[in-house]
């Protein structure tokens, strides 16, 4: 089965690949002739997957899925969730992403926080969406170097490193991301496997 996986990250494509086995084919939105921006209007993360995956297989005719990710704050009403990548602006800047989360937090006593990754599934235009998270708390100053986005100043309950103190390979074994990726394979290989 050929199926699209919304992302222009060839290195989390060939993952993915590896993982599934050749009874399912992978393709990226550059494969597909897709070059524009997929719509991502919605103020929910399962509206957003679900959003991506319905755009490119209405509009391409591929069976397809797409994932969206938020950091979730407690203190925060669950803030910044879905507007994680652009919660200080537009230019999408980490850096100041931490700093206005670390600002919102800095007397705020409550820092446990989650990290939730929602993925959307459409087959022959049926949807199944999967989830998966993992808490933890929000430190009160930046540690590491690896990971991304907000790896720095999140801390996974039960660890005494941030994610971008962890080894990658720890880090997608236990995150947000690899469990619900782990949902999605489960899904494929027992009931579209044949
Ligand atoms: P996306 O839906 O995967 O594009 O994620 C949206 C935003 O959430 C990213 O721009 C990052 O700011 C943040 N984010 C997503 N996944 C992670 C992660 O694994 N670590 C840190 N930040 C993340």
């Amino acid at each position: 089965m050929k199926l699209v996986f919304a992302t222009n990250n060839q290195h989390k494509l060939s993952e993915l690949q590896a993982i599934l086995g050749n009874k399912f084919q992978l393709l990226s939105l550059q494969e597909i002739g897709c070059n524009e921006e997929i719509p991502e209007e919605q103020d929910t993360l399962e509206g957003n997957a679900s959003q991506k995956a319905w755009y490119v297989f209405n509009k391409y005719g591929y069976n397809c899925f797409a994932d969206d990710t938020g950091l979730e704050i407690d203190a925060l009403g669950g803030k910044p969730g879905v507007y994680s990548a652009r919660y200080a602006g537009s230019s999408k800047d980490p850096e100041k992403n931490m700093e206005k989360v670390l600002k919102k937090l800095a007397k705020i006593k409550n820092r446990h926080a989650r990290f939730r990754t929602v993925i959307s599934l459409v087959i022959n235009g049926v949807e199944e969406q999967f989830e998966g998270e993992i808490e933890g708390e929000i430190l009160t100053e930046r540690r590491g170097e690896e990971g991304f986005g907000y790896d720095p100043i999140f801390m996974p309950t039960g660890y005494q490193d941030t994610f971008a103190e962890m080894d990658m390979n720890v880090k997608n074994r236990i995150s947000h991301r690899g469990r619900a990726v782990k949902k999605l394979v489960e899904f494929l290989i027992t009931t579209k496997n044949d």
